[in-house]
């Protein structure tokens, strides 16, 4: 449980380079200069290594961020054609793997006007529909984004987080409807003239996504970039200017709008996330909110408090505190909880009532009552009335880890559930994307009957290697690394042998994916990400957050309670 006093004190760390001692600014260094308050020093050893506030003295008036340059720049000057760092620094033999991935890394990178500005999805000559998998997706981008970044070359994000920045400020359009103003983009191409020599962009917003579906994670994870990109260089400058200012600004306006809900949680069609077709994702589905949670809390931190800014920031506290709230106590679940909502009453009517949403115990599938661990739990799919999905997504779970929207207690759960349920959530090919697979009856309800989406393929039990650089990151927070290590060599088993596959079908994820691309982008960054976070843990400060450890202020009575 969070209040508003956890949330303004969460640490929020500018630096990542373990071998620079530097001061680093904070949430509630932020909230400091929101309320002008005294400032806190903070002196940093390792990415991981946090310290709670409360252990640090107040030094007095710092200024807000320290200098830019007492923040080193790891790879400043390199270029995305160069050597990659890691296999220059490497004193031991590295998997043959890495070298084969950094070359389709570097030739899936696309250019626009002669910079580099995304990577493409995927490169496979072989597959005979291109459908959109020669366009730059947001999200497909971040594991490369990281790949970069923590190969020193900082240069194609920066160029990535303008270029969406600019097609944030399109008008968007579905035939006579126009979006919101803040919506980024799913994905964008480049169209190059040989003729003219000229380079255009055609982006999609939705508007020609195979669905109309909308991609409510792609301003989450821009958020999210923006801060791995300042941590990682240290360069405060990007996140700073009036343009990106305005462009967190205008993602938030379309979360944080007051309207009919009742939960702090976002509510969301099908299809507006990694899962990009009808599954059964909608209303409130955990890796919207998980993503939502740590989005806020990266635009917390970069956040400039001046008119505008303060506003915003005073928001999200608010919302953090409710959200964290909601998803801690609501969306979890271990066989303690279970075993509460299999005894719930229903029709309880009032604020005394325990089942709130009304769950009623019948809807419970048979399967959980197996597949819950004693030791273990995790976040579910969804929750709103009467209605708990009981699903298994990684995406969402990892990313609460890395967020701290899990508490460390739960964060500890996960990691349990996932050695204890390793054949059902790993299998032989890392990792599923959900679990378990919807089938007969239900898969044709749910999804439509989805041919694509058949059970135990693609995003309907489907084994995702790309989720193993946010497996590996939440090991390595939970103080975990054997986990990954495991997943590291399952992949290393296939992945190249395979030809970096999207997805693997089957119950084990044994069958490369029914309808996956081969050279899949995310695929082969995700691997490497792994890799080098394995190599390096520091690294883990670009993609987490850490939880706030400062004690509640004890609670004051005022005089007109005694009164
Ligand atoms: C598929 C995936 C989606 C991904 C896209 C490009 O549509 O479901 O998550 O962004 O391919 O790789």
């Amino acid at each position: 449980m969070v209040d508003g006093m956890d949330v303004a004190h969460e640490m929020v760390l500018w630096k990542v380079e373990p071998q620079c001692s530097i001061a680093e600014a904070d949430d509630f260094e932020r909230l400091s200069r929101l309320l002008d308050r005294p400032r806190v020093k903070i002196e940093r050893k390792l990415s991981f290594d946090e310290r709670s506030l409360s252990e640090l003295s107040v030094t007095g008036n710092l200024r807000p961020v320290d200098s830019y340059d007492s923040l080193c720049s790891p790879g400043a000057g390199r270029s995305v054609l160069d050597t990659p760092v890691s296999l220059a620094r490497n004193s031991f033999e590295p998997h043959p793997m890495v070298g084969e991935a950094w070359d389709a890394l570097r030739r899936s990178i696309v250019f626009f006007r002669g910079q580099p500005v995304g990577t493409i999805a995927a490169i496979d000559h072989a597959s005979e529909e291109v459908l959109n998998y020669d366009q730059v997706f947001v999200r497909d981008f971040v594991p490369s984004a990281m790949a970069f970044l923590m190969n020193g070359e900082p240069d194609i994000v920066k160029n990535f987080l303008l270029k969406t920045l600019h097609l944030q400020s399109w008008e968007k359009r579905i035939d006579r409807f126009k979006l919101g103003e803040g919506v980024m983009p799913a994905s964008f191409k480049v169209n190059h003239d040989p003729v003219r020599k000229t380079d255009t962009l055609m982006a999609d917003f939705g508007e020609s996504a195979i669905g109309r579906v909308a991609p409510v994670d792609s301003g989450f994870w821009w958020i999210i970039l923006l801060r791995a990109y300042t941590k990682s260089t240290g360069d405060l400058s990007l996140a700073e200017t009036p343009e990106c200012q305005k462009g967190i600004r205008l993602i938030l306006s379309l979360c944080l709008s007051e309207g009919f809900d009742t939960f702090p949680t976002l509510l969301c069609a099908d299809g507006c996330s990694m899962i990009d077709r009808r599954m059964g994702v909608y209303g409130y589905p955990i890796e919207i909110q998980a993503l939502f949670f740590m989005a806020l809390r990266c635009a917390l931190a970069m956040l400039k408090p001046d008119v505008e800014g303060k506003e915003f920031m005073e928001r999200i506290l608010t919302r953090l505190n409710a959200l964290g709230y909601h998803m801690r106590s609501y969306f979890w679940l271990d066989f303690q909880q279970l075993n509460d909502i299999y005894r719930y009453k229903t029709e309880e009517y009032s604020h005394t009532a325990v089942n709130k949403f009304n769950v009623i115990p019948d809807s419970i599938p048979d399967w959980i009552f197996d597949f819950m661990p004693s030791r273990g739990g995790y976040f579910v799919g969804n929750v709103s009335p009467a209605k708990m999905d009981f699903r298994w997504f990684a995406l969402g779970n990892c990313i609460a880890i890395l967020s701290s929207l899990a508490t460390p207690e739960q964060s500890v759960a996960i990691m349990d559930l996932i050695e204890e349920r390793w054949e059902e959530l790993v299998g032989v090919m890392p990792l599923k994307i959900s679990y378990p697979a919807l089938e007969g009856h239900e898969w044709s309800i749910v999804t439509g009957c989805d041919p694509k989406n058949t059970r135990w393929s693609y995003h309907n039990g489907g084994s995702w290697p790309v989720l193993l650089w946010l497996l590996t990151a939440a090991c390595i927070k939970t103080g975990r690394p054997q986990i990954a290590r495991r997943a590291i060599e399952l992949a290393e088993s296939r992945l190249w042998k395979d030809g970096w596959p999207e997805y693997y079908d089957g119950k084990l994820g044994r069958y490369i994916g029914k309808q996956a691309r081969k050279f899949q982008t995310w695929s082969i960054a995700g691997y490497l990400v792994s890799k080098m976070m394995l190599e390096d843990p520091s690294h883990l400060g670009m993609i987490s957050l850490e939880e706030d450890k400062v004690k509640k202020p004890p609670i004051r009575r005022s005089a007109s309670w005694t009164a």
